[in-house]
């Protein structure tokens, strides 16, 4: 029996994750309150960490804050939200001033100006990058940041379970959701299997993606959707889940997880799309080619992977000068080495994976949920910034945009919340010990194989119904087994995975169009809905006819 430990902690500033989302918020509010932030596994081990491209800022002219802007809402086609686009961009350069002075190292050129790069979808050049592990230097600079503050609590290896609200108090939520208060977290320590209680004046939710809910991703191997799950439970409102991101080139290497991403910077360095016949395909579907919106490129693939029948296409870099693979691409040209690929001389293999999750928690322009007291930012939180398909690179801007911005929230209303005074502990009465670990497995695998098969790149009504009518057995059988188990990490990864995947599959079944990253072969037009200024209003090629 797991036993009722009276353990509680307390924070005025709870976080969960150690993402850049998570450790850009704690850094600002550490100065007013104590703060604790859970990692599910070891601090650096996040999505952030992954990150190869870099992150997208206007720097220099010609570029302005109009056209990252336009190609922002260009991408997303059109259904962004044009005031959180704006605000986005406009604050972008202070957030990166922020992150500089933190002490992130962007490459620079011989000039002492930011080199910057191009990725898909941007008309300029403005993806400032530390080599190819971009992501992995600012969480090294975040990290270290945070551990040399002494009001900052790491918990790394706490794996959160579920919000509190009045829910676990017994207590009715009186009128209607808006009234529904986080009072913190139910997590679980690794180490010793206990279910701890911590309670939050604040908590900010940094939990990161869901790309594990599908059999390929570039996600760590932690990303699976937990914030997203525990919100829904929570009865927050979730949106555009339906829009998930596939990442036109990951590595072809069968057995690999995560799948190794091929950076999209390295087709804005020259790199071309090619059959296994050697022949360019991209520009058929798009002016762009190779670096068209990404929703576009994957859809591509896609088709063309389906008219040849072949398991991968190439991306071409043999042509790109030697030098500058090894000093803008050092990380991509050694793993590819390390399974016998050099990229200076051999075509690289690559396939769409499922890669960003554009939907999430709806959050307004302070990061607040409809949950009192509970926050959310990075890729756990839906701002509208992405819309139908997120450009390039804005997704690391997001995440230290609008953690700033919750954290200035989150100081000022802070004596507007409390501590509750009466949360019981974990309640784990009745439940035993689970020695059937296959049978979590096992549905762990048949989820990842109906949303791939079914609620994939190209969708259908039929598909989404099949996907729905099988979930619906795992999610009785997993139900079932939750509730009579001692909890482990398996079962609620499990759990919450189930809940993100019949999201992601309602919302795609009730949007009944083709649009940006939810493509349907029943609504097969692909729309583009303009909104704002004139460029942003310009229609987007009519691409992919399927049959
Ligand atoms: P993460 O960095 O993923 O952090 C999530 C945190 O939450 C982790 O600490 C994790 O342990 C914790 N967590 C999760 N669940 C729980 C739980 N139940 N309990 C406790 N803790 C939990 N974006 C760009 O803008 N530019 C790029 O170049 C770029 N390249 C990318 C390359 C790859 C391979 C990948 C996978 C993504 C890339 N992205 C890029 C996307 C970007 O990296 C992520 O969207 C962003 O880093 C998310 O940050 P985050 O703080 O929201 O989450
Ligand atoms: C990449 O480097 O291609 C990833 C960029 C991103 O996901 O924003």
């Amino acid at each position: 029996m797991q036993k009722n430990k009276p353990m509680q902690r307390k924070a005025d500033f709870l976080i969960i994750g150690s993402g850049s989302a998570g450790l850009i918020f704690a850094l600002k509010v550490a100065a007013y309150g104590k703060v604790i932030v859970l990692s599910k596994s070891s601090m650096d081990n996040t999505a952030t960490s992954y990150a190869q491209g870099g992150i997208a800022a206007v720097m220099y002219s010609p570029d302005n804050y109009e056209k990252h802007i336009s190609d922002t809402i260009q991408a997303g086609a059109g259904i962004n939200d044009e005031k959180i686009v704006r605000i986005t961009i406009i604050e972008s350069t202070e957030r990166i001033k922020e992150l500089i002075a933190w002490g992130t190292q962007f490459d620079k050129e011989k000039s002492g100006k930011y080199a910057l790069a191009r990725e898909g979808g941007h008309s300029e050049f403005r993806i400032l990058h530390h080599k190819d592990n971009t992501g992995y230097e600012i969480q090294r600079a975040l990290s270290q940041k945070v551990k040399e503050h002494p009001d900052i609590e790491i918990l790394e290896n706490y794996f959160a379970i579920d919000l509190i609200t009045q829910h676990h108090l017994n207590e009715m939520v009186t009128r209607h959701r808006s009234d529904i208060i986080c009072y913190g977290v139910y997590a679980m320590n690794r180490t010793t299997s206990e279910i701890e209680t911590i309670l939050a004046r604040t908590t900010m939710l940094a939990t990161g993606g869901m790309g594990n809910v599908y059999q390929t991703t570039t996600n760590p191997l932690f990303s699976t959707g937990d914030g997203l799950a525990m919100a829904y439970r929570a009865k927050t409102h979730l949106e555009n889940l339906e829009f998930v991101q596939f990442h036109p080139t990951s590595l072809y290497n069968p057995g690999e997880k995560p799948s190794f991403l091929i950076s999209e910077a390295l087709r804005g360095a020259g790199a071309m799309l090619k059959t296994k016949k050697d022949e360019i395909f991209m520009h058929k579907y798009h002016k762009m080619g190779s670096l068209a919106p990404r929703d576009i490129v994957a859809r591509a693939i896609d088709k063309e992977l389906k008219l040849s029948g072949d398991d991968y296409v190439f991306l071409d870099a043999r042509h790109i000068n030697k030098i500058e693979i090894l000093n803008h691409f050092p990380t991509i040209y050694a793993k590819c080495l390390s399974i016998g690929i050099d990229i200076t001389k051999e075509m690289i293999p690559v396939v769409p994976a499922a890669h960003y999750s554009c939907g999430g928690i709806k959050t307004n322009e302070f990061a607040q949920t409809g949950i009192c007291n509970l926050y959310a930012a990075g890729e756990v939180a839906s701002t509208g910034l992405h819309g139908a398909n997120r450009l390039a690179s804005n997704s690391l801007l997001e995440a230290a945009v609008f953690s700033h911005r919750a954290a200035q929230h989150a100081i000022k209303s802070l004596k507007n919340y409390n501590f509750h005074s009466s949360v019981p502990n974990w309640d784990a009465s009745g439940r035993v010990l689970n020695e059937e670990m296959i049978l979590i497995t096992q549905s762990k695998k048949e989820l990842q194989s109906i949303m791939s098969n079914y609620v994939g790149i190209v969708r259908s009504d039929l598909r989404l119904k099949r996907a729905l009518d099988r979930l619906e057995i795992l999610y009785k059988e997993t139900e079932d087994l939750y509730d009579k188990s001692i909890l482990s990490q398996d079962i609620c990864e499990l759990r919450n995975m189930i809940n993100v995947g019949y999201l992601v599959i309602k919302m795609a079944m009730n949007r009944k169009e083709s649009i940006g990253l939810h493509y349907t072969i029943d609504y097969p037009e692909e729309k583009t809905k303009g909104r704002g200024n004139k460029d942003v209003k310009m229609r987007r090629d009519k691409v992919l006819k399927e049959k």
